[in-house]
């Protein structure tokens, strides 16, 4: 009598899917289900050595011991790969007009402090001076009110708060305003400086092995949030920074690089107690109205 259920190469993943019991949770079945069929075909494809198998085996070992309270490494795998802002991209499509989203990023672990409209986020002194402004609008273009748009960046030397936290001001580079009547927002700041992700563990052996930086080209956070619109999630880019053709993450859509303006108006400088010349930008965001994003997948 033939065995058919039995492993073979040719029949490796029907066999093990075949495994799953009955009472498998449906979902689970189809994720585990795929990922093992193309995990056998990716086997296939590259005909694995047993020296290959255990290279793979080691590298995710070490990159689950990188991992600690503080140290994601796992995802940082999965950023360099790609597959974040794949997951991000399919989960959080833009629709019409609406302002794409990117990644959250890691350095959001704290809360903003509450700003007024206006204010210098920049406590560290370091930096070009820049003015950033925008405005808040629905998809029908009337503007958001007292929308909640929260900041964060990293300084002149690439570095957040969180990171030097015996060297830079509590909080600097955040802060949490309020649009006003007509939606919009302004604030002071410095222009951002791009910055390598931890590239000290496996990830940026990875990175090093395959002739690729670690960096992120420049670039400031927002979440912007209002009552009866999905929050967006996103990145303003830098135009000018290096490697904005080449985020090590892949975080850049066009849509969301501006062009940071040198103004040389001594008067305008003044008013904003900045040195002259400065830089200027101009960043204006488009909420989706609630229940507007369920378009969905094919
Ligand atoms: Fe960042």
């Amino acid at each position: 009598m033939s065995r058919s259920g039995l492993f073979s190469e040719d029949r490796s993943a029907e066999v093990v899917v075949d495994s799953f019991g009955e009472g498998t949770d449906p979902r689970l079945r189809e994720i585990l289900g795929s990922l093992v069929t193309h995990l056998h075909a990716f086997v296939k494809e590259v005909q694995l050595t047993d020296e290959e198998w255990r290279t793979g085996v080691d590298f995710l070992t070490a990159t689950g011991q990188r991992c600690d309270d503080v140290r994601q490494e796992f995802i940082l795998l999965s950023d360099v790969l790609g597959v974040s802002m794949l997951v991000e991209t399919i989960n959080h499509r833009a629709l019409d007009d609406a302002t794409e989203q990117t990644v959250l990023g890691p350095f959001h672990m704290v809360e903003s402090p509450d700003r007024v409209l206006g204010a210098n986020i920049a406590l560290d002194g370091g930096g070009e001076q820049c003015l950033v402004t925008g405005r808040v609008t629905g998809q029908d273009g009337k503007p958001v009110a007292d929308a909640t748009v929260d900041v964060w960046q990293a300084n002149a030397d690439g570095f957040y708060d969180v990171q030097q936290p015996d060297i830079q001001p509590h909080r600097n580079l955040r802060g949490l305003f309020r649009t006003d009547a007509d939606g919009r927002f302004w604030f002071r700041t410095i222009v951002p400086r791009f910055y390598p992700i931890p590239d000290d563990g496996p990830v940026g052996t990875l990175l090093e092995r395959t002739g690729r930086h670690p960096n992120r080209p420049a670039h400031m956070h927002f979440i912007v949030a209002a009552e009866g619109y999905q929050p967006v999630t996103t990145h303003l880019f830098v135009d000018d920074s290096p490697y904005i053709d080449s985020d090590v993450v892949f975080g850049v859509k066009e849509s969301l690089v501006r062009q940071f303006v040198a103004v040389d108006d001594p008067d305008r400088a003044k008013e904003l107690r900045f040195d002259n010349p400065f830089r200027a930008v101009h960043f204006d965001v488009t909420l989706s109205q609630d229940g507007d994003r369920t378009v969905a997948s094919a």
